[in-house]
Order: structure tokens, then sequence, then C-alpha cells
């Protein structure tokens, strides 16, 4: 399948590492001229390499911390004097802290509202009148936390499920303008965020890690986790021209693992 991908300009968010980073490697395979970001640049100066030697295709690089509003605009900014426009924006970022509801205090509950939900409503404000021009796409992560709740990451639960109210308002607010924004929900992608999980888990419950990745695989159908890769091409396809007419939907990359709907 042709994605139509061949010179688009692409922002991915949060994107040095992990699911990020496997999506923007997608996006340059796929011929589309990709701008990454993160907070540490020398991990987006490596991942730049590692794009630029597997592909061929030399992503541009913006130091930005998804919670700062000024780093937003820079990012929309840069790419647009770098590419021209923004034809889509992949939403990402770090995740909040793993806890329980009497571990946090408000300000716990404003930095992951920054980094897991306002972020996105920022991101897709600074873009929207680039998106409008190019009749883009947005495709934002969450976690399949989105249709059932995970034991001991309270905050991740909360606020995710608001960006699936806010991409499925958006879906119809913007499809006169042929925007397409959909959700993507990551079982158990395996990605250093995963890792630094499953090493808690084993922490919080005295459990050796290995027995932790056992019990996790026993929920999963598929029988492993996923790669950064699979997921990634699910991200780019919705992203993508060849993706005409999903929009407003969330779609879990979780190899069968939430029963749910
Ligand atoms: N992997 C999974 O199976 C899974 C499952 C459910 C949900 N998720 C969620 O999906 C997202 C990505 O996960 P991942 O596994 O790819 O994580 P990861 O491997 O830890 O990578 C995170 C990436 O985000 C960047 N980042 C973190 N905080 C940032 C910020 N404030 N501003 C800009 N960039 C930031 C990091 O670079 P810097 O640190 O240099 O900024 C890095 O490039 C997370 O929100 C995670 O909770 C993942």
């Amino acid at each position: 399948m042709n994605l139509g991908l061949t010179d688009k300009p692409v922002i991915v968010c949060a994107s040095s590492a992990g699911l990020g980073k496997a999506t923007a490697l997608e996006y340059a395979r796929e011929g589309a001229r990709v701008m990454l970001c993160a907070r540490r640049e020398s991990e987006l100066r490596r991942a730049v390499d590692e794009i630029k030697s597997a592909t061929g295709n030399e992503p541009r690089h913006v130091v930005a911390d998804m919670t700062k509003p000024g780093d937003i605009v820079q990012l929309v900014e840069q790419t647009v004097a770098a590419f021209g426009g923004v034809f889509a924006l992949v939403n990402n970022s770090g995740g909040p802290p793993a806890g329980t509801f009497e571990q946090f205090d408000d300000a716990a509950w404003q930095g992951a509202f920054e980094l897991n939900l306002l972020s996105y409503v920022r991101t897709i404000r600074a873009a929207l009148p680039h998106l409008r021009q190019a009749r883009g796409r947005i495709v934002t992560f969450t976690s399949s936390s989105v249709r059932s709740p995970i034991e001991n990451l309270i905050l991740s639960n909360t606020f995710r499920t608001g960006v699936m109210g806010l991409a499925k308002t958006l879906a119809a607010e913007l499809a006169p303008d042929g925007i397409l924004v959909n959700v993507l929900g990551p079982g158990r992608i395996h990605t250093a965020r995963l890792d630094q999980l499953d090493q808690r888990r084993a922490e919080k419950s005295g459990l050796p890690l290995e027995q932790i990745r056992s019990d996790a695989l026993k929920g999963i159908p598929l029988g492993r986790y996923g790669t950064a890769g699979e997921y990634a091409k699910v991200a780019v396809f919705l992203g993508s021209p060849a993706n005409s007419y999903v929009t407003g939907q969330t779609l879990l990359v979780d190899g069968g693992m939430v029963k749910a709907y």
C-alpha cells in the first residue's frame, strides 16, 4: 500500500526513544519530512543518526518539553520554517508517575494533567492552522488503560481517558476541515518505560522480575510483548493520507490483552 507520505511534514512528539522514536523511524521510511522532539538533546541526536542510517532520510529535531507552552510553540514554528507546514501531528509524552490515590497531592495531579492532557491541547492549538491548510491528521498516544484501568497507575488512568473525549469531540469539530483525529492505546509494548514499570511492580510486590513478566504474558493472547515497530506501523497508517475514513476512533495495539469492546 502506498501511504502517500512522500515529503509530507510530520511532527512526532517525545520521539528520542520508545514509541515516539519508532513512529518517527516509520515515517522516515515512508519518505515523510520528520521533526522529532524530546527534552534531552544528546538522545535526540542519537535518534536522528539512527533514523538517518536506517532510512537515508534525515529528520530534524527541536529540544522541547511537552509541559512547557513556549517549547510547543517553538516546535511547531520550527517545523513550519523547516518544512513549510504540518500534515501530521503525533502527540506523545512521558508517562506520569505510578502510584495510588493516597500517594498524590495536588501538585502531582496538576503535573500529570499538564503532561498527559493539556500538552496535547497545546500542540493541537499551535498546529491547527497548518493542519487545516494540509487537511491533515492528528494521532495521540495514550494507553490501553482508556478501556481498562491499570492497577497503581491512577494518574495515567484518569487523564488518558480525557484524551479520548478530546479526540472524539475534535473529530467532529474538525471533520469539515478534512482533519482526521484518532487515538492509539499501547498495551504492553517493549520499551524502556515498560521495563521501568515491570521493575517497579517487582519491587512493590517482592516478586522476581521474571515472574512479573511471565504473569503479564499470561494476560496477552498473542503471548508476547509487542515491539515498538509493530505499534509504529499502526500509528503511521492512521496519520497518513492512506487513512481517509477512520476518525474519532481509539484503537488498542495490545495483542488482544484488553477484553473490553
Ligand atoms: N510502552 C508501552 O507499552 C506503553 C503502554 C502504555 C502507555 N505508554 C505510554 O506511551 C508513552 C510513550 O511510552 P514509551 O514506552 O515510548 O516511553 P519511553 O521509552 O520512556 O520514551 C519516552 C520518550 O518521551 C520523551 N519524553 C518524556 N517526557 C517528555 C517531556 N516532558 N517532553 C518531551 N519529551 C518527553 C523521552 O525523552 P526525554 O526524556 O529526553 O524527554 C523519550 O524520548 C508514555 O506516556 C507511556 O506512559 C506506553
